[in-house]
Order: structure tokens, then sequence, then C-alpha cells
């Protein structure tokens, strides 16, 4: 059974170590206008008979990069999109001067009918932010104290959080090894009588093997909720996705294809649960459901009195950027794919699987698989660090950097736009427990604080850990400047043709610690 996590057994120190000492060469022999460190010469000459023009070296062992660097800009701005433009600020203007600031406004109710087109779906309601779609869901389908949810330990904590506050314990499962989505096989082996509710998340715009799993929840009665929040306009095998389950939530949050800056949405078929839904966070607003599916209809529409409506303009905004996803869907599936097909002959860098019937979108991330052992054990971090080098905003998952341990999540110093997740069981809150609502209750409670939570050690979901401990992230571009893509790929290309070199210099440089 699982124990109890001791944070200090999480071992991170290699990866970050060396990662640290090339940016710390970096900075130096930038500034000196000389790109490689005096210790670390002897890599030079030995690849001076490749007789290799500059451009071909990796910047890291000296050569010049793909991307043109300066102190000022050491990324180069490959993405011409612009997330947020006149429309979206036109819209929240007009609508403050209309005075539509609050409840279910003209342009909220005309965004709710056309998310319920959009994913044919029979209700769909517009919440403050993913997290309470999420929530509004669980609390939909009856999650309740003394319940389970099983959710994948890789995604946002927003897809389970929400279960806590339910008092609802969660359950971490393992993702598949090649798509990085919810192992059904897994999860039917975690099972209990007291699982209330199965949560797919569609990380990264990828898309879960929904036949599978409708067929697991139909034979033992547990339903499913769809996380579309990385997903935005995916579809499985012709249905959009979060009207395959019994709900979908998306988060509409700023970074999303879809942004109200803050915001969520909620659709579903099932009328019972919309009520209930609607009865824990829209106070005061009519719900239409008709009357013979209503089993509350006794109580006043102010519900449970509590308020997760989304703020109208949030929504305004939406509903430009809605009519804008069709095109950024086209222009990231464009850059995705012509990565992907350049990926193919490349050695240990691999695209992410799909299962058959999935067509992705949004693409809140873009993650490749890495294998250190088809390039000369070439670490992932220091491969990711070499792309840096060559002006390619891409960073490694650093499983796992686990946020509070004075880790940072960002490997040398760098965000991204394409953010790992710490999985979920090896954060603090779900390794070691918290008695949430104080005095031993909660489903966090471990028995030193009297209750029963076993809580979770690195080692516990094996495959997803080791999964992500062999990802990079590159970039995630949706109208990029012309040949992006084409230099993403160079960078790759040259990184992995010198990968012995860099493996050597990575060692070198881990020698002198
Ligand atoms: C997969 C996933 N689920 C849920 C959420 C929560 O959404 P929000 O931040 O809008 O509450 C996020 C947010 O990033 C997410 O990535």
């Amino acid at each position: 059974m699982p124990t109890v996590c001791d944070g200090a057994s999480v071992n991170y120190s290699r990866g970050s170590s060396i990662v640290n000492k090339f940016d710390k060469n970096f900075e130096k022999c930038y500034h000196k206008r000389k790109y490689y460190d005096t210790k670390y010469e002897f890599i030079i000459p030995q690849m001076s008979h490749l007789k290799q023009s500059s451009a071909e070296i990796p910047a890291a062992l000296g050569g010049t990069p793909v991307f043109e660097r300066t102190p000022e800009a050491p990324f180069p701005r490959l993405e011409q999109w612009h997330q947020m433009t006149e429309a979206e600020a036109q819209i929240a203007y007009e609508m403050t001067l209309r005075n539509e600031l609050s409840g279910a406004s003209p342009t909220v109710q005309a965004f709710e009918a056309m998310w319920r087109e959009r994913h044919q779906t029979r209700f769909a309601i517009s919440v403050v932010n993913g997290t309470a779609a999420i929530h509004s869901a669980m609390f939909g389908l009856g999650v309740g104290p003394g319940d389970e949810v099983i959710c994948p330990t890789y995604t946002w904590m927003g897809s389970i959080t929400p279960a806590l506050m339910l008092m609802a314990k969660p359950v971490f499962c393992e993702v598949d090894p090649s798509t990085l989505l919810i192992d059904v096989a897994d999860v039917r082996g975690r099972i209990t009588e007291r699982t209330k509710a199965i949560i797919a998340v569609h990380l990264w715009g990828n898309v879960c093997d929904m036949d599978a799993l409708m067929a697991l929840s139909e034979e033992t009665g547990v339903p499913v909720i769809e996380d579309c929040s990385h997903a935005h306009g995916a579809t499985y095998k012709g249905t959009p996705c979060g009207s395959i389950a019994h709900a979908g939530a998306w988060s509409l949050q700023g970074s999303k294809s879809v942004s109200a800056g803050e915001g969520g949405m909620l659709a579903t078929n099932s009328a019972a649960l919309f009520e209930r839904a609607c009865l824990l966070g829209q106070v005061n607003r009519t719900v239409d459901i008709d009357a013979e599916h209503r089993n509350y209809a006794y109580l006043p529409m102010m519900g449970l009195g509590v308020k997760f409506r989304a703020h109208p303009l949030a929504i305004g905004i939406a509903s430009v950027q809605m009519q804008k996803l069709d095109a950024l869907n086209a222009g990231r599936r464009a850059y995705i794919d012509e990565i992907s097909n350049g990926l193919r002959e490349v050695p240990g860098v691999h695209s992410v699987s799909r299962y058959p019937g999935a067509e992705p979108a949004g693409f809140f991330g873009f993650p490749v698989h890495y294998r250190e052992e088809e390039l000369h054990g070439l670490p992932a971090q220091v491969f990711a660090d070499a792309l840096r080098k060559e002006g390619v905003l891409a960073n490694n998952n650093p499983y796992p950097a686990v946020v509070g341990d004075g880790v940072p999540v960002f490997s040398g110093g760098m965000s991204t736009n394409s953010n790992p997740y710490p999985l979920l069981h090896t954060l603090p809150l779900f390794a070691q427990g918290l008695d949430i609502y104080t005095e031993g209750r909660g489903a966090l409670c471990t028995p030193a604080m009297g209750g029963t939570y076993e809580g979770y050690s690195v080692g516990a979901l094996p495959v997803t850990e080791k999964a992500c401990s062999r990802l990079v992230f590159l970039p995630l571009l949706t109208n990029p400047v012309p040949h992006a893509a084409a230099g993403v790929l160079t960078a790759i290309r040259k990184s992995v043709a010198h990968a012995e070199p860099l493996a050597r210099y990575a060692r070198g440089i881990e020698n002198v610690k």
C-alpha cells in the first residue's frame, strides 16, 4: 500500500545541477563572445575532424544558434498570433456601456446557446472558472463525503481538488505512457463500491480513449466527467469532446485556447446533473429544465446561495475568442503536424500517440517523448537546454519537481509556454495529506491527523512517473513566423546529431561539481 511521502526522498538534483552549470557557462561565455568554457575545450578539438560549419555545431558546443539570440532577446519571437485584439476590447467596452455586467445577460445566454449547439448537448452553463465547472459537475453527480473520485495523477490539480471541497477522496491512476491520457485498464483496478466519478482529462488537447472509458462506465455504473480544459474543439469519432461522457467541463482561463481571462463552461445532457449543478452555483438564475425533470422544484431559485456565475464581460471576451477557435486549431495543428512529420526519422524524439478516431485540438502544450537511451544517454534536461541555446524555448518535464520543496518547476530558470505539470500524487498536499477542515475532518487526514488517508510516495504510480520523466516540451505556436517549424526541427536535428559530444560535455560538467 502507498505510504505517506517523505518529500526528502525525491531525487532531482542531478539534472538541475547540470542545467544550472550549463546556464552559468552560457552566460559567462556569451558575454565574452566565446561559446565554450575553457575547462571543456577538449570537446571542440575532438569535433574539429568533422569539418562542420559553425551553423552545424550545436550552440551549446560553440556553434551558431539556429535562431539569433541576444542578451536582450534570448528567444526570438516565433509567434505572430495575438490572443487578444481590438474585437475583445470592443465587446467589453460595449457591454459596459449597456451595463451588461451581472447575471445571465443576453451575451451570456447567447454564448451558452452557441456552446450547446457546438457541443450538441442539451445543457451548457457558464461559470467563474474551470475548477468551478468541475466542482459543479461533481456536485451534479452527487459526489459527497466518503466517496472516491478517480483521476490521472498527470493533470492540473483543478481536475480533482473540487472533490476535496465535497469531502470526497482523490484516487490517482496511471496514464497510458504513449498518449499521456487516462489508462482505462488501470482505472478498472481502482474502482471500489465508493467510487462516485472518474475524471477523464484530454491533456494537452489529446483525446482520451472514450469508447473504452464509456464501456467501463456502463459496466460499473461509475459516471465520467470529461475535463476539456486543454482541448477546446477536439472530437472523438466525430463527436465533440465534452458531450461524450456524463458531463464536460472547460477552463476559459487566460492561457487557454478560448480565453475569458477567467471563466469556465459546464455542459451535459443530464437534466438531473444540470439541475444540481445550477442549484449549487447559479444563485438567482432560472434553470431551464422542464417540470417533469425537476427534482428540486420546491427550492426557490437562489438554490444553495453559492455563486459560481461567470462575469458577463469575461463571457463577452470568450464569445469573440470562440469565433477564432477553428483558425487557432488549424494553425496549431499545421505546425504540430509539420514538426511531427519531421521527427519521423529522428532518433530519440518521438510524437505522442493518439487513439483511433481522436482529433486533438486546443493543444495547450506540445510534449514529445524523449528517449535518452537512443541518444548516448544525453539527459532530457541537457537536451532541452541545448534547444534553448539554439533559441528554441523548449523545456523538459522536470518530474518530480515538487512544488513546495524549493525546486523550480522550470529548469534553467526559464519558463516556457508549454507548462509541465508536477504529478499530483507527488505534491505535498496529496503525498502528505492535510487536515483540511481541522479536527481530523476531510478526505486527506492521515492516521496522525485522525483519519485513514494513506498518502502517496514517489514510486506509487511508476508508469506515469517514468513516462513524464521522459518528456520534452517544444514551443507551441499558432501562427508561426516563416520557417519557425523548420528552425525548431533544425535545432532538434543538430542536437540529436551531436548527442554524443553533448552527453560527454554534460558528464564533464557533472564531474567538476
Ligand atoms: C486540465 C485542467 N483542468 C482544470 C483546470 C482549472 O481551470 P481554471 O484555472 O479555469 O480553474 C485547468 C487549468 O489550467 C486545467 O489545465
